[in-house]
């Protein structure tokens, strides 16, 4: 390679055309660079998106359009400066108000390097480059506009919260038919399923390959699902399934994208009651709130337009505000937040952590704040009891996610208690919330449908709490009745309230007529 000293310029020489080539980059305007003038194709993405900018000079300035296969929307607030450009993705077409979305990209000659702020939940990346001959010709000549995505109609299922077993939290990917089998019984023999958790659901890793005709089907460890659906339902309960809208799932199995309708009418064959629909690598294909909307809007439908009813949970963490959406695109839960552990502080922070979504729960459409850890081990019984009450105060699904095969009778107890699940499957369905707090000690309630109100505290304190409730603070007034649900007593009336010793990470849970 040749370096300064080969060429035959002096040095200084040299320095002048460095000084030069300086300025003529960060001194001239953008509009006598006019490189960012024209369309642009994002790479890589099986849904690419052109952008196309004008710069009409002497009126408005820069405008641009984003097309993609969801229509065409506007870009705003064009920025353009050297080689940095900033602007906003305008989404009227969805299903929710959201704030444009911004979007920042560093020009390299013919190639755009993009970052989209997807509000709290980072940035995405997307690359573009200039629109090739047709590239550019083939958007514009298809421009339409977004359509404003329709909701669907209120499918009748989940009037309560769902109940039931999921295979992810204590087998992940080491799940098959036999143990799927095995749960069902375990499910009956314990008394669980006449407690209310009726769905015996398989997550990811029962996927195997599709046949010439895009048919999906089970791996070698689930050989014939039709027959597993038959045995799990001879046991009185129902079957749950598992996919993505992306091209695979998180555990890198085949996911359902551009199979939609397909793999809908094969779970409706098969028998399945119940899918969980888990974002994963649809982030590679979709990204903006529109497309993620339309991704789970297309499943929906094609399970609307099946021949079964199948409960519909959404799993794509929480983003974009989902639980203003959910229920639009057909779903009948969806999940609020990232992976469950079982340990305190992570169960903690995400059932804690739900307080104020109250308004997007009720009866057809649930804030999942994911499945149980119970029985797996991690937590202390205390903690275990905290985990059931804040999720039956928040009117959460109830999976189980143990090996209820090998089920404790301490556990048992735990999972079994009816006045507690009545909580958590109170007909109102109201989500409870946080009325106040003191330190690390909570009380939460949620009024219940006969008119009595389910209070209860935490202490998520790491020592022991005194604990005083006056009735008057959870506004209860007139008391006939306070029932504690674990101890499934009453306590003595009459009396202005409450006072004990919690154990650290302890609960207590009252119903108050
Ligand atoms: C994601 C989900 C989990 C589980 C796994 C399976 O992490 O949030 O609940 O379904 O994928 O791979």
């Amino acid at each position: 390679m040749k370096n300064a000293h080969d060429s035959k310029l002096p040095m200084h020489a040299i320095l002048v055309l460095v000084i030069l080539g300086f300025w003529n980059v960060t001194g001239q305007t953008s509009e006598s660079l006019g490189s960012l003038e024209g369309a642009w194709v994002s790479d890589g993405d099986v849904v690419s998106q052109t952008l196309t900018f004008e710069n009409n000079k002497n009126k408005a300035g820069w405008t641009g359009t984003a097309t993609s296969r969801f229509g065409i929307i506007r870009l705003t607030d064009i920025v353009y400066n050297g080689n940095n450009v900033s602007f906003s993705e305008e989404y009227s077409g969805g299903l929710n108000d959201f704030p444009p979305v911004r979007v920042l990209g560093v020009l390299d000659g013919d190639k755009l390097s993009l970052k989209l702020d997807a509000f709290r939940y980072g940035y995405i990346d997307r690359v573009a480059h200039r629109a090739r001959g047709k590239e550019a010709i083939g958007q514009r000549a298809n421009p339409g506009t977004m359509q404003p995505l329709k909701p669907l109609a209120d499918n009748r299922l989940a009037r309560r919260p769902p109940m039931g077993w999921n295979s992810w939290n204590h087998f992940e990917l080491r799940i098959d038919d036999k143990t799927v089998r095995e749960v069902a019984d375990a499910l009956v023999s314990t008394g669980l399923r006449d407690a209310g958790y009726m769905y015996v659901n398989i997550d990811d890793g029962w996927q195997g390959s599709r046949d010439s005709k895009g048919e999906l089907r089970g791996n070698e460890r689930f050989p014939d699902m039709r027959k597993l659906a038959d045995y799990v339902h001879s046991r009185g309960l129902k079957l749950g399934i598992y996919s993505s809208p992306g091209p695979r799932t998180c555990g890198g199995f085949e996911g359902s994208f551009g199979h939609e309708e397909q793999d809908a009418r094969t779970y409706a064959d098969w028998g399945i009651d119940y899918l969980k629909y888990d974002w994963c690598s649809a982030r590679t294909v979709y990204s903006t709130p529109g497309e993620m909307q339309a991704a789970y809007l297309k499943m929906g439908a094609a399970l609307q337009g099946g021949k079964r009813p199948i409960v519909y949970s959404l799993c794509q963490y929480g983003m974009f505000d989902v639980g203003r959406w959910g229920r639009k695109v057909g779903g009948n839960l969806w999940r609020t937040t990232s992976d469950i552990s079982d340990y305190w502080s992570r169960m903690e922070g995400i059932g804690f952590g739900q307080n104020g979504r109250e308004n997007d729960a009720g009866p057809g459409g649930w804030n999942d704040p994911d499945m149980l850890e119970v029985g797996n081990g991690g937590m202390t019984l205390d903690e275990y009891r905290t985990h059931i009450t804040l999720w039956s105060l928040l009117s959460a699904p109830l999976l189980l996610g143990n090996d209820v095969r090998a089920l404790s009778q301490e556990t048992r107890s735990l999972l079994t208690n009816r006045e507690v699940i009545a909580v958590d499957q109170d007909p109102l369905g109201f989500q409870g919330h946080r009325i106040s707090a003191s330190g690390r000690t909570e009380i939460w309630a949620k009024p219940l449908f006969d008119g009595s109100l389910a209070v209860a505290i935490f202490n998520r304190d790491d020592a022991p709490a005194e604990v005083q409730l006056k009735w008057a603070s959870v506004r209860a007034a007139g008391i006939t009745k306070v029932r504690d649900l674990w101890a499934q007593n009453d306590l003595p009336l009459p009396s202005d309230g409450y006072h004990a010793f919690l154990r650290p990470h302890g609960t207590v849970l009252m119903r108050v007529q």
